[in-house]
Formats: structure tokens, C-alpha cells, sequence
């Protein structure tokens, strides 16, 4: 057994131990907000955040996991009201959108370490998180968006 919780809901799965935390998030909690893409963390659309990190996981064994704290996109805000949400849809960034949950995740965990991003931080933190329809200037002007109305809040 292996228990976590997720989105603040508390999980209990009695699942191998080195099944990938991605298989469990979509197929025993029943969340397909997060993607497979390569299945190897070179793509990113798994990224989910593990303890407020951002985290693949297709490569993240369930064992590793006991007792975490996990978020997906389904739980980045109840309401997807998330600043970096509210600014996707505005600047409207997905094309086809499959990659799109995970780099949410990795650009709302981001914020936190980069509160004013430069380029070279946001190609720094988002390089491992692949769009194979080439939304990266979107991806890009979102961010510093979403940074600069992140700060606007706090002042
Ligand atoms: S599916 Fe996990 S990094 Fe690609
Ligand atoms: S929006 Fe299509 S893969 Fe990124």
C-alpha cells in the first residue's frame, strides 16, 4: 500500500511500488489532466509537482512518493484561476494543447524561484519541456506576464 495525497485529497493505492506515479495519477485516481509524452522525462508533459517541486512522472516511482504531497493541474487552483492559468487563456498559448499541462506546472513552480524571469531564466527552466507545435514566444510572453501580475497582487 502506498498513500499520499493529491490535489489534498488523501490516496491510498495498493499498486507495484515501481509503477510510474504518472500510470497512477491517470489510471488509479482517475486525473487525465497530465500527459505521457516520452515516458523517459525528456518531454515534460508529465510534470506534476511533488512537495511544490516540479516533477516528471513517468520516471517518478510510486514508492517514492509515500506520504507526498502531489498537484496536478487539476489541483493548481480549484477554479483554474491560477495567475499562470488565467494568463494562458488570455494570451491563448495552447495549439493543440497536449503539452500544455505540463507547462503550466513547470512555469507556475518557476514563478516561485523566479518571481521577475529573465529570457535566459525561463529558456533555463522550461528547455526540458517540449512543444512539438512550436508555442514557445506564447509560452514565453505568458510567463512574464504571469510574473509581472503575480507581483502587481503582492504589492
Ligand atoms: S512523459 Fe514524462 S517527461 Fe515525457
Ligand atoms: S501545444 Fe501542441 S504540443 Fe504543445
Amino acid at each position: 500500500m502506498t498513500s499520499f495525497r493529491i490535489n489534498g485529497r488523501p490516496v491510498t493505492v495498493d499498486t507495484d511500488g515501481q509503477t510510474p506515479l504518472l500510470w497512477v495519477i491517470r489510471d488509479e485516481v482517475g486525473l487525465k489532466g497530465t500527459k505521457f509524452g516520452c515516458g523517459i522525462g525528456m518531454c515534460g508533459a508529465c510534470t506534476v509537482h511533488v512537495g511544490g517541486r516540479p516533477t516528471r512522472s513517468c520516471v517518478t516511482q510510486l514508492r517514492a512518493v509515500e506520504g507526498a504531497d502531489i498537484t496536478t493541474i487539476e489541483g493548481l487552483d480549484p477554479q483554474g484561476q491560477h495567475p499562470v492559468q488565467r494568463v494562458w487563456r488570455e494570451i491563448q498559448v495552447p495549439q493543440c494543447g497536449y503539452c500544455q499541462s505540463g507547462q503550466i506546472m513547470q512555469a507556475a513552480a518557476m514563478l516561485k524561484d523566479f518571481p521577475d524571469p529573465s529570457d535566459a531564466d525561463i529558456d533555463a527552466v522550461m528547455t526540458g519541456n517540449l512543444c512539438r507545435c512550436m508555442t514557445y514566444s506564447r509560452i514565453r510572453e505568458a510567463i512574464k506576464q504571469a510574473a509581472r501580475e503575480m507581483a502587481e497582487n503582492k504589492a
